[in-house]
Parts: structure tokens; C-alpha cells; sequence
């Protein structure tokens, strides 16, 4: 509609708007997401956390969880509102000790609207009181939150935190973290880091846990159940800590023939990857039904189901490798997951080497070798596969192929220099695949768009077969595929 005569009040009303200093207009709320195109309201935008204090409670028996998180951050804009990520009831904000309102939008938005708006580039202490019942909450119609007959655990990818912690939920806002947690006494709760404590009053006992280095939203993990805790410290002087729950039954011996080799295979790994990135390291096996094992920040997360044919060191290979390559160095967008998926899957090819059960050549060769030209294997780009296939087969075995194929390409000397100094490079931080490609280029002196064009961005099989041998048909299998095979349950959702 055209106005053509202004009404008196209307003009009023613009030379008040234009007496307000162009700073306060500028105030506006955060995005509701952080602007990554797989996931659009994942994260949020205004602001970057520093350190998250999660000090919780949570009563197994009835799978309640309460407490108080304080979020240290810093606006990113002049910000009127901003989003966290989150499901639980919350009972109180406040934003730098000052009562804030707040409410629930989206799938898993809290809207917090301070008092009075926050200048861009100011520190803000943000307290989110709260409490409910995690298994009883879903975003989009699912639920990640696992119960079990004796607690519960949060490990998922990429959605896991909404149900336990609100935060700032992608892997470019990485932050360090205190989680206590108090358990009913013979209960025990297992979060990433060190534990710092342990104190025990009225028949709860507070576990207090603490990760000194950034880290991801989905890193984080807990795990609350009737745990068996180890101590060790790897000969290369790495302290580790392991759980495993008192109730895995016949998997329990597999599993800690596989978890307690994690200290052996910490040192293993830098050996290719360089020092390990974090102060401690370990994983924990809980009595879930899943299959799956995720790469959650010292603390990796272990599906019995991944020991039920005998220990499995090809999954702990997987899993420490994403240390250095998914966990200290990050993605910058989901669509990088081919830096994380990639070279974990690579390094259990370079296991299996180590262990004399095919070389990473042979396993390349039988990859390329076992899926015919017309195999949908081919359709998925690693570089860029897609929310949906986010963790196909191919984002694993093709890309771990990309990566034989560029050790083919610019030798043994300056693979090996670039594998491990990649995490050196971006430690702490997040890398895309263009700057994987710039890095390797840097190191080489090699132009490589067309190699990685061809291994990671063409939906077909590529055409040379420069990056494997030249077999007219299928290799033997290494001895090894049946191992690495049965590490892959993640694909079969
Ligand atoms: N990053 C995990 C791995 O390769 C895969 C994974 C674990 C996963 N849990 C998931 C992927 C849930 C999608 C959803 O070890
Ligand atoms: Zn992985």
C-alpha cells in the first residue's frame, strides 16, 4: 500500500525514531542458528562461550535431572535477545546477575531477553536454572538421550546437549568445562577430562570432572550409572581413565581387552598424529543398546555391542584418532566431516598395517576394487555429502580412500609431514576441507584441486585408478576388512 499523506502523528513518530542514537537501533537478536547450511537452527548467532559449569543432579530411578548452568561468553553484536539450545524446563535466567525473561521457540530454542540489551563485545555471565526428565523431551521427534537400567548417558552426533546442558550448540563455539554431578551413592557419573574430585554427603556422591581445553557441544558427555573406574597413565605419560559398567555381562571381558589398550594405542597414534592433544584420555562402556561407539572429548563413548565378537582395537583406533582430528581440531561446518571421518577411518588402515593384517594400500585397492562403477558408493561426495549422508559408508571408506590417494600423490615424506601437522596447524580450533587442501598443498608444493576434486567432489567413481593398484578384479581381502567392517553400525541407521 502507498501512503501518500503523512499523517501528523506519523511524521511525529519519525523524528522520534530519528532522535535515538544510531547505537540503539543497532541492537538486534541473535540468529537461531549459527548459519551452517546442514543445519540451520543448530547453534546460534550474537555471542561465543568461553567456559561452561554445569553443576547438576540426576536420580536414576526416575530420570531426573536438575541444576544450574553458568555460561561465560562474549556478545559477537549489539544484542537485544539471544537463543541457547536446549529441551529442560528452566525456572530462571539471568544475564550478569540480573533477572532475564525467557521462553521456548522453534524445536529447541530458549530465548533469553535481557533486562537491558548487551553491547557487542561485552563478557556476559549467563545462569540458566533448571530441571525434567530428558527421556521424555524430543526435538524433530527424537530423542538421543539413552536411559539405562542403572542411569543414563548423552553421546550423539551431532545432536546430544539440548538434553542435558543448554548451550551454544555447533562445534565452532567451543568452550572449556566443569561438570559436577551428584549421583546416588554407589553410583558413579563420567564426564571428558580429569576428575577432580569426589565427595559424598546425605547419600549423594558429587563427581566433579573438568576439561581444560575447548571443546564441542557434542564432545561433551555423561555417563551416570554402576561404573567400574580404572586408572593408568600410558608409557608416554598420558593419564588415563576408563569405565565400564558392572553390567555388560559376556561382553565384559571383550570390552576391557579393548578399552585398556587405549594408553598403548594413545602413543601408537602420535607416533603419525603428534602429541596428544588433551590431558587425559580414556572411554566407557555403559549398558546402552546401541551400536555405535562417538568420538566425546578424552572420554570416548563404547557400545557394548562394538566388543560382542571379542575385543575390537580397530574401533579404539577410530575413536582415539578423532582426538587429534575432529576433536582438538574441529570442523568449521558439518559439511567438513570428511577431516574427521576420513583419517579415523585412515588410521585403522594404518592400524591394520602395524598389526600385519593389510597394508592401507591393499585396503584402499579392495575399496575401489568392490564397488562397480554404478554402486551408489560413488553417488556420496565426501567433501560435501549432504545432511543426509552425513555418515554414509562412503563419507568413511571413500574418503579414507582420498587420503591413500593423496599419500600416492605427493609421496610418503610430505603425507606423512602433513598428517601430522595438520592438528598442529588448527589445534584447538576448526578447519574446513579447503583449508585441509591449501594446508597439503603448502606442505607438498603440489597443486591438488584436481585430486581432491576427483576423490572427494565428483559423484562417480573415479575414472583413474592412479590412487590403486591396477587389479582387473577384486583383491583378497586384508585380513583386517572384517574388523573395521564391524566398527561401521553407526551406517546401518
Ligand atoms: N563419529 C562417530 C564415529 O565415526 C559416528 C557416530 C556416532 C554417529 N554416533 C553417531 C553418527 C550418531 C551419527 C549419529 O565414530
Ligand atoms: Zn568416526
Amino acid at each position: 500500500m502507498h501512503r501518500r499523506i503523512f499523517a501528523p502523528g506519523a511524521l511525529a513518530a519519525a523524528s522520534l525514531l530519528l532522535a535515538i542514537p544510531a547505537s540503539a537501533a543497532s541492537y538486534t537478536p541473535g540468529t537461531p542458528g549459527i548459519g551452517d547450511p546442514y543445519y540451520p537452527n543448530y547453534g546460534n548467532g550474537g555471542y561465543d562461550v568461553s567456559h561452561y559449569d554445569l553443576r547438576l543432579r540426576y536420580q536414576p530411578a526416575t530420570d531426573e535431572l536438575d541444576g544450574t548452568a553458568t555460561i561465560l561468553a562474549r556478545t559477537t553484536q549489539d544484542l537485544s535477545r539471544f537463543d541457547l539450545d536446549f529441551l529442560l524446563d528452566v525456572s530462571e535466567v539471568r544475564v550478569n546477575g540480573v533477572k532475564a525473561a525467557f521462553a521456548e521457540s522453534g524445536e529447541h530454542e530458549l530465548e533469553v531477553t535481557p533486562k537491558t540489551p548487551l553491547a557487542k563485545g561485552t563478557a556476559i555471565t549467563v545462569v540458566v536454572r533448571y530441571s525434567g526428565v530428558p527421556s521424555t523431551k524430543t526435538a524433530y521427534g527424537f530423542s538421543t538421550w539413552h536411559r539405562t537400567p542403572d542411569g543414563a548417558v548423552a553421546a550423539d552426533e551431532p545432536e546430544a546437549a539440548w538434553w542435558w546442558y543448554p548451550s551454544n550448540d555447533h562445534p565452532l563455539d567451543k568452550a572449556t568445562y566443569d561438570v559436577s554431578v551428584a549421583v546416588p551413592d554407589g553410583t558413579q557419573a563420567i564426564s571428558n577430562g580429569t576428575l577432580q574430585s569426589t565427595s559424598s554427603k546425605l547419600g549423594w556422591t558429587r563427581y566433579t570432572w573438568r576439561q581444560n581445553k575447548p571443546q564441542a557441544t557434542y564432545l561433551t558427555t555423561l555417563a551416570v550409572g554402576r561404573l567400574d573406574i580404572t586408572t593408568s597413565t600410558s608409557e608416554g605419560g598420558v593419564p588415563v581413565v576408563n569405565a565400564y559398567s558392572k553390567d555388560l555381562g559376556d561382553n565384559d571381558g571383550a570390552a576391557r581387552a579393548g578399552v585398556e589398550r587405549t594408553g598403548e594405542i594413545v602413543d601408537w597414534l602420535s607416533g603419525y598424529l603428534g602429541p596428544y592433544p588433551f590431558g587425559s584420555a580414556g572411554g566407557y562402556v555403559p549398558n546402552t543398546t546401541t551400536g555405535y561407539a562417538l568420538e566425546t572429548q578424552t572420554r570416548v563413548y563404547y557400545s557394548p555391542r562394538q566388543f560382542a565378537n571379542g575385543s575390537n582395537t580397530s574401533v579404539v583406533v577410530h575413536e582415539l584418532a578423532h582426538q587429534w582430528y575432529g576433536d582438538s581440531v574441529s570442523l568449521k561446518g558439518w559439511k567438513d566431516i570428511w577431516i574427521n571421518e576420513g583419517f579415523a577411518r585412515y588410521a585403522q588402515w594404518l592400524w591394520s598395517e602395524h598389526e600385519g593384517e593389510g597394508t592401507a594400500q591393499e585396503l584402499a585397492d579392495y575399496v575401489y576394487a568392490s564397488h562397480p562403477a554404478d554402486d551408489a558408493f560413488w553417488t556420496v561426495a565426501p567433501g560435501d555429502p549432504g545432511p543426509d549422508n552425513q555418515f554414509d559408508i562412503a563419507v568413511y571408506d571413500r574418503g579414507a580412500l582420498a587420503v591413500q590417494a593423496l599419500r600416492n600423490e605427493i609421496g610418503d615424506d610430505a603425507f606423512f609431514a602433513v598428517l601430522k601437522g595438520w592438528p598442529q596447524e588448527h589445534a584447538y580450533a576448526n578447519a574446513s576441507v579447503a583449508d585441509f587442501q591449501r594446508y597439503a598443498e603448502r606442505v607438498s608444493g603440489k597443486p591438488l584441486a584436481a585430486l581432491f576434486d576427483t576423490w572427494l567432489f565428483q559423484p562417480v567413481k573415479p575414472a583413474s585408478a592412479a590412487a590403486v593398484a591396477e587389479a582387473a578384479s577384486v583383491p583378497v581381502q586384508p585380513t583386517s576388512w572384517k574388523k573395521i567392517e564391524a566398527t561401521n553400525d553407526v551406517h546401518g541407521h
